[in-house]
């Protein structure tokens, strides 16, 4: 097994988690998913790292004076884990300067509209409410911005007349599961590289 490490940081239901895990444990990503921190205890993604056998561990935002302190203590965990990459998937905080300093250009995350459209929360909803007849996911690596990370993978699909926050979320989940295996095997094979926003994929 090869020895690239990857944190992945969660805040709820972990169906992205979930795709990491499948991929990584099936081979298709050459990694493995060495721990999956939560800032909130309550998160299910918790179980589904418990039952794939993963180590977990929660920071419980609340339990922390301010967000220096948690991001601190967040710091010093990555810092001892040392992975390759950190995934953020459903994670629900912005990530701090000193982490993203850190680890810079090693840190990705799923959002599920087709950047830069209707970045931040309910980003489904923004689209419906937009009109836009189209929709996606897109996966980007982090800088200080809310989602405003160069951009790696993005995969469309069409919005239904019929569709509700739910239909919608459901069928654009269905390609978060998909893109996000995929950006994450590209980068541990150092098949991409970034030249400014731009975010090139190694042929071969
Ligand atoms: C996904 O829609 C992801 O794009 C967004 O938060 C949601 C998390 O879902 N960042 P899950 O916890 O992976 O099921």
């Amino acid at each position: 097994m090869s020895d690239k490490k990857i944190v992945v940081l969660v805040s709820g239901r972990g169906t992205n988690l979930q795709a990491l895990i499948e991929a990584t444990q099936g081979g298709y990503i050459p990694g493995e998913i060495s721990l999956v921190i939560s800032d909130n205890p309550q998160a299910l993604a918790l179980e589904q790292a418990r039952k794939a056998s993963i180590s977990t561990l929660v920071l419980d935002y609340n339990i922390f004076p301010h967000k220096r302190a948690y991001e601190d203590a967040l710091l010093q965990v990555l810092e001892k884990e040392n992975p390759h990459l950190i995934c953020l998937a459903g994670y629900m905080r912005i990530v701090g300067k000193k982490i993203i300093a850190r680890f810079q250009g090693r840190i990705m995350n799923i959002h599920p509209s087709l950047l830069p459209a209707f970045p931040g929360l309910e980003a489904q909803k923004q689209a419906l409410d937009y009109g836009v007849k189209v929709s996606g996911c897109t996966v980007h690596l982090v800088d200080e911005g809310m989602d405003t990370g160069p951009i790696i993978l993005q995969a469309s699909c069409p919005v239904e007349d019929e569709d509700t926050v739910e239909s919608l979320s459901e069928r654009i989940l269905r390609y978060e599961h998909q893109i996000y295996p995929q950006a994450v095997k590209l980068f541990l094979e150092d098949k991409l590289s970034v030249v400014g926003r731009r975010v090139f994929i190694k042929k071969g």
